[in-house]
């Protein structure tokens, strides 16, 4: 079992990696965000790629996502765990809640979003009923109890474009949708996995009310404060993720 890890906001490198390398590769998609850390993690290989870059320079829309999957599934990993940050819609996925979706709506536009170029032999229509693999859900969820972590375990993830926040009525809009938690990155990244076959999941932390949801503006301070109290119960979880992987 090889177990891909794509970090999100707040998420840029797994400290307790055991036997690390970096390499720098380059895809026929070109190239990912960052150099992909590969190491050890409670007896499990795992590949590290930090979606925003290591000094996060990249926003939402000019990820190579295609090129980030792609490298991944050369590095051989059977499945891929995506963090993210993301703004809360509805009252249970409040600030500090972490909730790992079980279907996701893409309200993105222009970004590369599928392999199917004319040009590869890649299957044209995959299923995608369930975006998120139900199994590595359940080996989610399992180590998110083994860890003592509280989550909540399901939830519709609303993908927008980016990179400015959402206006109150586009929230209120993603709400009558029936989307529980809004971020700029989970697609078209679960797309591409399924296109090439590689089990994906997203963990996402709520950072802030999305837009409407709390009096005043969302400043970045408030993010990047809720961020740090976070991101320590999201690297808990991976790891009793590996654990359990590491047993089975
Ligand atoms: N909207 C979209 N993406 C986000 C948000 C939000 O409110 N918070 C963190 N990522």
């Amino acid at each position: 079992m090889k177990l891909g890890i794509i970090g999100g906001s707040g998420l840029y490198d797994l400290p307790g990696l055991g036997n690390v390398s970096h390499s720098n590769v380059l895809t026929a998609w070109g190239a990912p965000s960052a150099a992909l850390t590969r190491g050890e993690l409670q007896g499990v290989e795992l590949v590290f790629l930090p979606r925003h870059g290591s000094n996060h320079h990249l926003p939402p829309h000019l990820i190579n996502y295609r090129a980030n999957i792609a490298a991944l599934a050369e590095a051989g990993v059977d499945a891929i765990i995506a963090t993210a940050a993301v703004g809360g819609i509805e009252h249970e996925a409040g600030t500090g809640a972490i909730v790992i979706p079980t279907q996701v709506i893409d309200y993105t536009y222009g970004r590369e979003h599928t392999y199917s170029d004319g040009t590869q032999p890649h299957p044209q229509h995959v299923d995608f009923s369930d975006p998120y693999a139900p199994r590595l859900r359940e080996a989610l969820l399992a180590a998110a109890n083994d860890a003592g972590i509280a989550v909540r375990a399901s939830g519709v993830y609303a993908a927008t474009q980016g990179p400015r926040l959402e206006s109150a009525a586009e929230i209120d809009r993603l709400e009558r949708d029936g989307c529980t938690i809004v971020g700029m990155t989970g697609m078209p990244e679960a797309a591409l996995a399924r296109e090439l076959g590689i089990d994906y999941a997203n963990i996402s932390l709520v950072v802030n009310p999305a837009a409407g949801r709390a009096k005043g503006e969302i400043t970045m301070a408030d993010i990047e404060r809720e961020l740090k109290l976070g991101m320590g119960r999201i690297r808990s979880v991976i790891a009793a993720l590996a654990a359990r992987m590491g047993r089975e």
